[in-house]
């Protein structure tokens, strides 16, 4: 007995010198600095699973590297920590690129063919990619035009249908007396954007529509990190790998029975597009459950948080209430109070500043980029080709450089011009916009932020003129009014998430604020003059 125990402890003490020893050969003196772990290769592997999003920023503290590296088993990463190496590593786009992570999913988690694989791994590094072709094409799709506004208008008209079922007029049986609505926050939230931004999307055809499909998508995201790991997925992921062929099987019904035709220009585009490319039937349905990805996932949290912190706060709440008041026109003939969709994205300063700082504060992706060559930073740091560059985004946002003292509370007037953030010395001094990642930045930064900020604004919006919102708790017999807003926790979303899932979900109360028909113009915007928002750094011309 205890001669095996030394046996296999002398076992551990070989393999552990001899990592170290491969550790320290392999790694050259130009690239960024390793970190020094106690376990070679492993450590980072569990602080990354146990952590997640919080191992970077406590790296950052505890080490404050300006940009460093961990080794994995078979893998290095490149850490960013100092901002500005972000713009230096978005100019090396082509070489430092997002294309091979992008194409690297279809045939790995997304389950293509490998005919598809080989398509989408093409030239790579050429504008002729077929990825680099479908990102350009999506771009123009998304860009603030005619397509774009034809996005925000379905997606207006769908979340009014969302939120005309919590007035009670909507109710039958419920007597007048008892005008509330109550509500599960976060599933009733993430569901109504769901649906309003797959309407938008894909029209009435759209496969979220039916129940069983966003269940199942519901399923999928926060396992999709550990499917995507698993080997012998049918045996060790059966689930998940069940829950993606039944998405995929409702996408090829989508196809087949025509629904695209009824669709968005941008997303007959991303489809036509990628079928020119040559992929196949099946791996066209299987590309749109990766697609799902970057149009659904965020939009939920984001507009979800975003609610949290205007009722939740009445300062918030009574302040946008007050920009919105000179916006809002009652039609005497009809007695409808009317809004309009251009006036929100241009004259409700408050109201964008509140929604940045919802996407400074609770958003957690991270860009990963793959070395196609070997690649110089500067002059400075070596990267070596087949490493994989990191930008938490946790790191850029909570960062005392970029915001000042106060980054870690939560401001909502941080973004207005003429409030910037008070620095060190006192002087006022504007927050540095290059740290602002929630769209990422350079090449490949988020084509949907003007269409989901529009969105999720204006859902914002119609809940203020509309409701009063409190939170409460189920009692014995009835609801009992809460006199704190709970303080929601994210420690357990899941760890591809790019935004912060609350742990718990809880109950509010509904009420209208009167009974008042809102309809919501977009007149401005159907002849395609709406412009773009200024939201990341490359929108603002004179950041
Ligand atoms: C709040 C909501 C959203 C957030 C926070 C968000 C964030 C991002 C980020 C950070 C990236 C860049 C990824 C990287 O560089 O590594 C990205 C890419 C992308 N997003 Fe979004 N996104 C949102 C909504 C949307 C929506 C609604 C759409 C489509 C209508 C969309 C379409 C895309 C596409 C197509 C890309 C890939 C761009 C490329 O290939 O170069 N996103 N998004
Ligand atoms: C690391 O990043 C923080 C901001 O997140 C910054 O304040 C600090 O200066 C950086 N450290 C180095 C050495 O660049
Ligand atoms: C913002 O930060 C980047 C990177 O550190 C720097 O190059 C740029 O000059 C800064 N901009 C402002 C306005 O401070």
């Amino acid at each position: 007995m205890t001669y095996s125990i030394s046996l296999v402890l002398a076992g551990i003490v070989a393999v552990y010198v001899g990592l170290r020893f491969l550790l320290i050969l392999t790694q050259s003196k130009e690239e960024p600095p390793l970190l020094k772990t106690a376990i070679p290769f492993l450590e980072p592997i569990i602080g990354i699973i146990r952590e997640r999003s919080l191992f970077y920023p406590r790296l950052r503290d505890k080490y404050n590297h300006d940009m460093y590296t961990l080794r994995l088993p078979f893998a290095r990463i490149y850490v960013v920590n100092a901002t500005q190496y972000i713009p230096i590593l978005q100019k090396h786009w082509r070489t430092i690129s997002f294309t091979p992570v992008l194409a690297g999913a279809g045939p790995g988690p997304m389950g293509m063919s490998s005919e598809a694989g080989e398509i989408l791994h093409r030239d790579i590094m050429s504008d002729s990619n077929p990825v680099q072709a479908w990102s350009r094409a999506v771009t123009t799709a998304l860009h603030p035009g005619e397509g774009l506004d034809r996005l925000n208008g379905r997606a207006v008209e769908v979340m009014q249908e969302m939120m005309h079922t919590l007035r009670p007029e909507s109710q039958k049986g419920i007597p007048p007396a008892d005008k509330e609505r109550i509500i599960d926050f976060w599933a009733w939230t993430n569901h109504a954007i769901i649906q309003t931004t797959t309407d938008a999307v894909y029209g009435p055809g759209n496969p979220f529509k039916k129940r069983d499909f966003e269940d199942a998508w519901n399923y999928w995201t926060p396992h999709y990190l550990t499917f995507a790991l698993a080997p012998f997925k049918s045996f060790l992921a059966a689930k998940a790998l069940r829950t993606r062929e039944f998405m995929v099987e409702r996408w090829s019904e989508y196809f087949r029975a025509g629904w695209l035709e009824h669709a968005s220009p941008f997303a007959q585009i991303m489809y036509n597009q990628q079928k020119s490319d040559g992929l196949s039937f099946d791996d066209l349905a299987r590309a749109q459950v990766g697609h799902s990805h970057g149009i659904v996932a965020t939009t939920g949290p984001t507009t979800w948080w975003l609610l949290y912190h205007i009722f939740s706060d009445p300062l918030v709440l009574s302040d946008l209430r007050e920009e919105l008041k000179p916006l809002v026109k009652v039609d005497d003939n009809t007695g409808e109070s009317r809004i309009d969709l251009a006036d929100i994205r241009t004259k409700c300063p408050i109201l964008l500043s509140t929604f940045k700082e919802v996407m400074r504060y609770h958003s957690l992706g991270t860009q990963v980029r793959i070395c196609l060559e070997d690649e110089v930073l500067n002059g400075r740091y070596l990267l070596k080709k087949g490493g994989i560059v990191m930008i938490p985004q946790l790191v850029q946002h909570t960062s005392v450089e970029a915001w000042g003292p106060d980054a870690a509370e939560f401001r909502y007037r941080r973004f207005l011009k003429g409030d910037f953030l008070i620095g060190d010395s006192g002087q006022k001094r504007k927050p540095n916009l290059t740290a602002f990642r929630a769209f990422g930045g350079g090449h490949t930064m988020c084509p949907g932020r003007h269409f989901s900020s529009t969105e999720i604004m204006a859902f914002a919006v119609l809940m203020v003129l509309q409701f009063d919102i409190s939170p409460i708790e189920e009692g014995l017999h009835s609801p009992v009014a809460l006199s704190k807003w709970p303080i929601p926790t994210w420690r357990n979303s899941p760890m591809v998430s790019s935004f912060q899932i609350p742990d718990h979900d809880f109950k509010v109360s509904v009420k209208p604020r009167d009974g008042t028909k809102w309809v919501m113009d977009f007149a401005k915007e159907k002849d395609g003059s709406g412009s773009g928002l200024e939201i990341t750094a490359e929108d603002v011309k004179d950041n």
